[in-house]
């Protein structure tokens, strides 16, 4: 059996238009579902072998799930048939093949939910997937027929995370994503929000109302987060779901003629991207962060930064500082 480095490098082989060779198949079941244990205040990591992607328990359940996850904002609003559509097929298959489950999407985000349903059925990916979409309405009747609108675009009949989008009404919405938990219909309860300007009616909410998960943008760039929220989340035992690692990709255009930091590689970090997104994941709050990209090799490096060490607060240090 391969390693997951193995996986990952043949991946990135396969991005370059080379084989991408035995990737997991259709109807693969995923693991199998641990007991519900009690919330828990701190989520732990676990840490299996060097290279493989790290993973992290929800603390409501004690389930677990690697890392690195993924969005689709913008990268899956894209027409069928073209070269764009194309490559997100191999995005997926890269993402899955490299260990990931979690993908996040929105009614919100154009056809998104629409071409990432297709093509996890496609791909028979669907089983693998731990699927999160959102509820993005003002009032009962429409977030009703959206979530119908939803089921029926992902060619599924549950979600396993269903989120309150932007904290949209969230009073009426928040209480139906309860409902159709009750139902089965979704496994977790989230609310989210990218703006550090959201994060005080935040902390509020979620102290009154204890969701499963909370999304919310935490990066380099805009590290508030670790004073507040992440601190909280820990302390209640809500998992966290970070958007926005790369700040929309603006942090690219900032590092573009910039070496890595000397001790990247003893970090285990071979790009940018795995530094930001192991500036994510170290902190100990957080259970997942969702990069977006469309491209398969951009995908494959994203994984690599869900392995190997964390970074030491020193380094976080160093990197907030450099994009103060
Ligand atoms: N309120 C909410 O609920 C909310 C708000 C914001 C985001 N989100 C979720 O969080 C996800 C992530 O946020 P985001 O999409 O706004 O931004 P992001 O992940 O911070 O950045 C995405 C950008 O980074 C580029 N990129 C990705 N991987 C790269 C790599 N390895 N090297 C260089 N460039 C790379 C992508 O370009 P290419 O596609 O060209 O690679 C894209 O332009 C969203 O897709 C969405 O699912 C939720």
């Amino acid at each position: 059996m391969r390693s997951r480095r193995d996986f990952l490098t043949h991946s990135t082989l396969a991005a370059a238009g080379l084989a991408l060779g035995a990737c997991r198949k259709g109807g693969e079941p995923g693991p199998a579902p641990r007991p519900e244990q009690p919330r828990s205040p701190a989520a732990s990591t676990s840490r299996p072998t060097r290279g493989a992607l790290l993973t992290r328990t929800i603390p409501s359940t004690g389930e677990a799930i690697p890392v690195i996850g993924m969005g689709t904002s913008g990268s899956f609003e894209v027409d069928a048939g073209t070269p764009e559509y194309a490559a997100l097929e191999e995005v997926l298959k890269v993402f899955f093949a490299g260990g990931g489950r979690l993908i996040d999407t929105s009614p919100n985000y154009g056809p998104a939910e629409s071409v990432l349903g297709e093509l996890l059925a496609r791909g028979g990916h669907r089983e693998r997937c731990f699927l999160a979409t959102k509820l993005a309405a003002d009032d009962l009747a429409t977030a009703k027929a959206q979530w119908a609108e939803s089921l029926r675009r992902l060619k599924t009949d549950r979600v396993e995370l269903l989120q309150v989008h932007n904290l949209r009404a969230w009073e009426i919405q928040l209480p139906y994503a309860r409902e159709l938990k009750a139902q089965g219909l979704t496994k977790y309860i989230g609310l989210t929000h990218f703006r550090e300007s959201s994060h005080a009616e935040l902390e509020r909410i979620v102290r009154a109302e204890r969701p499963d998960f909370l999304q919310i943008n935490y990066s380099v760039a805009s590290p508030q987060a670790a004073r507040s929220l992440l601190p909280m989340a820990q302390e209640l035992g809500v998992a966290v779901l970070v958007n926005r690692a790369f700040e929309d990709g603006k942090l690219f255009a900032q590092v573009s003629n910039r070496p890595l930091p000397g001790w990247a590689a003893e970090a285990g970090a071979g790009s940018w991207a795995q530094l930001f997104l192991k500036f994510a994941i170290s902190h100990p709050a957080v259970t997942a962060v969702i990069p977006a990209t469309g491209k398969p090799n951009r995908q494959a490096d994203n994984l690599e930064g869900g392995t190997g060490p964390l970074l030491t607060e020193a380094q976080q240090d160093e990197l907030r500082s450099m994009f103060r």
